[in-house]
């Protein structure tokens, strides 16, 4: 497996900023610069030094063994909230969920996320949704437990996310409807809230603009973290998408390789 050391150590930073004392198990104490953990309190939790912990932070470290990474042995018998399974935890790849607005066959949409999937590096995860079609309308009265399985499972899969990756069309001048009601699913669920989201616009240049002012305003609503220099314009050559659904620029698979570092990069 590689290892990206700059992409590992944003990541590692986040994390560390993100877990409470109390969620490991340890005092807030009176003394902390910070909300999140120290430094040395995570290469405690996973079982390093202080030291080598701190130059995989500083992305100037060795490549971490995927033993390090994984933790698998050491993990899976410990208790989920045991510091153990919190440090585990912190060093799981994370994972992006891939949002498409369109439901059609051959979507341009859907052919930048497979690309995304495409491009990602090892020790990203990626998961492409595939349920907008089996979400029901959304009506209030169903924004109750049990949830429809098929919202339940939306907000499952947004909840395993570190973050969030839209690519939607413009239908008359703003979002499809079953991508707004997808949407608007999510904003009875805390799922979202502050999770990192992103989108890009596969239209052509100067099109598409309306969809993305109204993403802009809903995920407002719904209380996303929107990581604006991961929100880009990216126009799609249909001649480009290959028969996997993959696009073949290399310029565009660049670009959306930088989306995705920059959606996972702390801010
Ligand atoms: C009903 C309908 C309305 C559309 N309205 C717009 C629009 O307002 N602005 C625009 O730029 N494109 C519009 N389009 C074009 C689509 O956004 C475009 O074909 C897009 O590539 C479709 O995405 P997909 O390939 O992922 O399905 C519309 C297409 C349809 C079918």
């Amino acid at each position: 497996m590689t290892i990206d050391r700059r992409e590992l150590a944003g990541f590692l930073r986040r994390s560390r900023d993100r877990v409470r004392p109390s969620d490991v198990g340890l005092a807030a104490g009176p003394r902390r610069r910070t909300a999140g953990l120290r430094r040395e309190e995570v290469a405690q939790l996973a079982g390093m030094s202080a030291d080598y912990y701190m130059r995989m932070e500083q992305a100037r470290g060795p490549h971490p063994s995927p033993q390090i990474l994984a933790s698998p042995s050491s993990g899976s018998s410990a208790p989920d909230d045991s510091p153990r399974k919190q440090a585990d935890l912190m060093s799981t790849p994370p994972l992006i969920l891939l949002l498409s607005g369109s439901l059609r066959t051959g979507s341009s949409n859907e052919s930048v996320l497979r690309t995304a999937r495409a491009v990602a590096p090892a020790q990203v995860r990626t998961e492409l949704y595939e349920g907008l079609a089996a979400l029901p309308h959304f009506n209030p009265d169903d924004d109750t437990e049990p949830l429809p399985a098929p919202v339940a499972e939306l907000r499952a899969a947004i909840g395993a996310a570190a973050a969030v990756l839209i690519c939607t069309p413009e239908y008359a001048g703003t979002l499809p409807g079953s991508f707004k009601n997808l949407l608007d699913w999510t904003v009875g669920g805390t799922e979202i809230c502050d999770k990192p989201v992103a989108w890009v616009n596969a239209a052509a240049a100067g099109r598409g603009l309306g969809a993305e002012a109204t993403l802009r305003t809903v995920l407002g609503y719904t209380g996303a973290d929107i990581v604006e220099p991961a929100c880009v314009s990216i126009p799609v050559d249909r001649g480009t998408v290959g028969p996997d659904g993959v696009i073949t620029d290399e310029g565009v698979r660049e670009r959306l390789g930088t989306v995705l570092a920059r959606l996972l990069t702390p801010r």
